[in-house]
């Protein structure tokens, strides 16, 4: 005899629905960036990124005591200094931020900070350029990036993210780390960020998309290219080998066969990053009642779990609980 079908049997109730989900993921596994600004007297908002702000240090902590309230307990910091340079750049801001924030939160947060030079540099690049100024110099940015990073763990940051995309600089941040006894510092690598069109709400919040009178017009000589999964991989596994404890996928939903397929490969805690791009796309379409927005955040963060990610870095992680129980 023929069954009786069973697929539909089995969405049959709510309740029967949440006892088969796959997948399921709570707040506790969402990162919430923070904007730092130097220079600002009040707090800014970012066309795009509805409900967050380029602070100021004060409007800082106040933002992180009501995160904290709504269960969000990882941060990821975006230090924006007020003077740029070429070189010899000036860390004591954002030190000085991840400092407030420890003294006043102390263990209730877990402080990550991203470790870049584009919100440093005058021109916008991620590193230092050669003097024709057509080209970013690897050895001497690293150099930089890890004076940067060795500066926030100083400061008490729990994490340093590199996102500059030079070679080899998780090993000189693990190094400069352990000799300065901070062997308990994480590295969390960006280490599958791609040279990616979605990147423009943030550029606006960080100052830094590339600007001036520079040959360099953008990050593709340093960035993966979009069509070159296998330069993600090998840069996932260079990573891990030089000591990343946690790797990335960064932007998410374009990117979704590349986290699968490397969540799979190397054997780490993988985050992925739901960048500004895509976060803004959902909340402009909301905005026009076009769609659901909570419906579309949370299926964008169910398809990133589904695809392997342990965590997941959005401006939305503040409003994850509203929208989990709308
Ligand atoms: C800095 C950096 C960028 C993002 C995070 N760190 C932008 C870039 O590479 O230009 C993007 C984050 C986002 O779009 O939300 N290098």
């Amino acid at each position: 005899m023929k069954h009786s079908l069973s697929e539909r049997r089995l969405r049959s109730n709510p309740i029967l629905q949440k006892l088969t989900r796959e997948v399921r993921f709570s707040v506790d596994q969402l990162i919430q960036p923070l904007f730092a600004v130097e220079g600002i007297k009040e707090r800014e908002i970012i066309p795009g990124l509805t409900g967050v702000f380029r602070d100021t240090p004060t409007t800082l902590l106040k933002q992180v005591e009501s995160d904290l309230e709504k269960g969000v307990n990882s941060f990821l910091v975006f230090g924006v200094p007020a003077g740029k340079a070429d070189q010899h750049f000036n860390y004591d801001f954002t030190a000085s931020q991840l400092h407030a924030l420890k003294k006043r939160f102390g263990k209730d947060i877990f402080l990550s900070v991203d470790v870049c030079l584009c919100s440093y540099t005058s021109h916008g690049h991620c590193g230092i350029l050669n003097d024709a100024m057509d080209h970013v110099m690897n050895h001497e940015s690293v150099e930089a990036l890890a004076k940067a990073a060795l500066a926030y763990a100083q400061a008490g940051a729990d994490c340093v993210a590199p996102s500059d995309m030079m070679d080899h600089r998780i090993r000189a941040i693990r190094n400069i780390l352990d000799e300065n006894h901070l062997d308990q510092t994480l590295i969390m690598s960006y280490s599958a960020k791609f040279h990616s069109g979605f990147y423009g709400p943030f550029r606006v919040a960080a100052d830094s998309a590339p600007k001036g009178d520079v040959k360099l017009k953008n990050r593709a000589t340093y960035q993966i290219d979009p069509a070159n999964p296998s330069d993600a991989y090998r840069c996932s596994v260079r990573d891990a080998e030089e000591g990343a404890d946690i790797l990335m996928v960064k932007p998410g939903m374009p990117y979704l066969d590349v986290l699968q397929d490397l969540s799979s490969r190397i054997p780490l805690p993988w985050a992925v990053y739901e960048v500004s791009g895509e976060f803004a796309a959902i909340e402009l379409m909301a905005e026009k009642n076009l769609i659901s927005r909570e419906r579309a955040h949370l299926e964008a963060w169910t398809a990133f779990f589904r695809a392997g990610a342990n965590m997941v870095i959005t401006y939305g992680a503040r409003s994850a609980r509203e929208w989990i129980n709308a």
